[in-house]
């Protein structure tokens, strides 16, 4: 029986919240396990000239503040995701603030970004190991709560952070933090992304990704579609978390306010990473994130489209051993079917996923 198995009847006695910081105070630590181990070649690949050993990434919102990174890799994560970082600090909003609905292996938050800031981040991140973290780490960006002015907001957190990440996300879909997915609009998105660049200085050239909500239909992809075409964008993200809830979500926490995670979200999540891949013509690299549970969902979103993906809320119900549960799948998946790369197989059935 695995550490994880040992402590989870625990931790789901406690609030989500609370288990979550116990979880990320023992990584941090040093008290995680240590199940990295050498990847299946076949699960290599070089994205944004990065080269990622597997494609299995940490979802942002997991470690916001950036204490854990060394543990999270010894979990066998190819990539992490730190943030949403905003630039000064904030306290999010008030508790409870998470939410589990274990039927349906989901969660829905309404965390509202609370952040150390910028600052102390950097500061944090700034005494990374000497030879660098053992794979690709990106700085998901988010915006004050009272800040008026939300392109100055990412453009001063991208200028601080851009030296400690190899990539960056302009994070527009978070559903708790009041107008933030209203900045999805391509003139709003276009704006804010030339104001990031302009920041960046001589670090413009830094992979710039923008991750978007599921809850936008098939013109609103069109427009940011349209905005990676013209080259603002270098990868998209799909998807962060839904506001909309299935008719078949049970029990008192589905009418919480909040974005909705986990299995529920699998299906439309792909759907929209499908149809990006569509508008795009497989041009910018996808991040495929919402459900991941299993190496065959990882697989149908990389067939979807998705060049990496990401999880959060599967880690919260399978535990650490999920990360090589998936890996060992997925590599299976792949051979099975005759592929002999994870690049091969990226977007090989992107219009059955897009639902046309
Ligand atoms: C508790 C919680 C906090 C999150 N915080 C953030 C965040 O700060 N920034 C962000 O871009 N996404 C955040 N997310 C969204 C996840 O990164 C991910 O897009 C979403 O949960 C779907 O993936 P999953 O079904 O694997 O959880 C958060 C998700 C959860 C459950």
């Amino acid at each position: 029986m695995d550490r994880f198995a040992l402590v989870a009847p625990l931790l789901r006695l406690m609030p989500p919240e609370t288990a979550h910081e116990l979880t990320l105070r023992a990584l941090s630590r040093g008290w995680g396990p240590r199940l990295a181990a050498p990847d299946a070649p076949i699960l290599a690949s070089r994205v944004w000239g990065l080269d990622f050993a597997n494609p299995v990434g940490l979802a942002a919102g997991f470690d916001k503040n950036g204490v854990a990174p060394a543990a999270l890799f010894d979990l066998g994560f190819g990539f992490l995701e730190i943030g949403s970082v905003t630039p000064r600090p904030q306290a999010g909003n008030p508790k409870p603030r998470v939410f589990r609905l274990a039927e349906a292996a989901a969660v829905i938050n309404r965390l509202g970004f609370p952040s150390e800031g910028m600052a102390a981040v950097a500061r944090r991140l700034g005494s990374r190991p000497s030879g660098g973290w053992p794979g690709p780490l990106g700085l998901n960006l988010g915006k004050n709560k009272v800040s008026p002015d939300a392109a100055a907001d990412y453009a001063a957190a991208a200028a601080a952070l851009a030296p400690l990440a190899d990539y960056l996300v302009v994070n527009v879909s978070s559903p708790n933090t009041p107008g933030l997915r209203a900045l999805q609009d391509r003139a709003e998105l276009a704006g804010i992304l030339r104001r990031v660049r302009e920041a960046l200085g001589s670090a413009r050239d830094k992979p710039l990704l923008v991750k978007i909500a599921p809850d936008l239909g098939e013109a609103d992809l069109a427009d940011i579609a349209a905005v990676a075409a013209d080259g603002a964008i270098d990868g998209l993200i799909a998807t962060n978390t839904t506001v909309s809830r299935p008719a078949t979500l049970a029990g008192p926490a589905a009418a919480e306010a909040g974005g909705l995670s986990g299995q529920p979200l699998f299906e439309p999540a792909t759907r929209v990473l499908a149809t990006l891949y569509r508008l795009t013509g497989g041009r910018v690299p996808l991040v495929g994130v919402g459900g991941v549970a299993s190496g065959a969902q990882a697989y149908a979103k990389i067939r979807a489209g998705a060049s990496l993906v990401q999880l959060y809320t599967g880690l919260v119900y399978g535990g650490p051993g999920l990360i090589g549960r998936i890996k060992r799948e997925l590599a299976d998946c792949l051979a099975r079917d005759g592929f002999r790369s994870l690049g091969e197989a990226v977007g090989t059935a992107s219009e059955a996923a897009s639902g046309r």
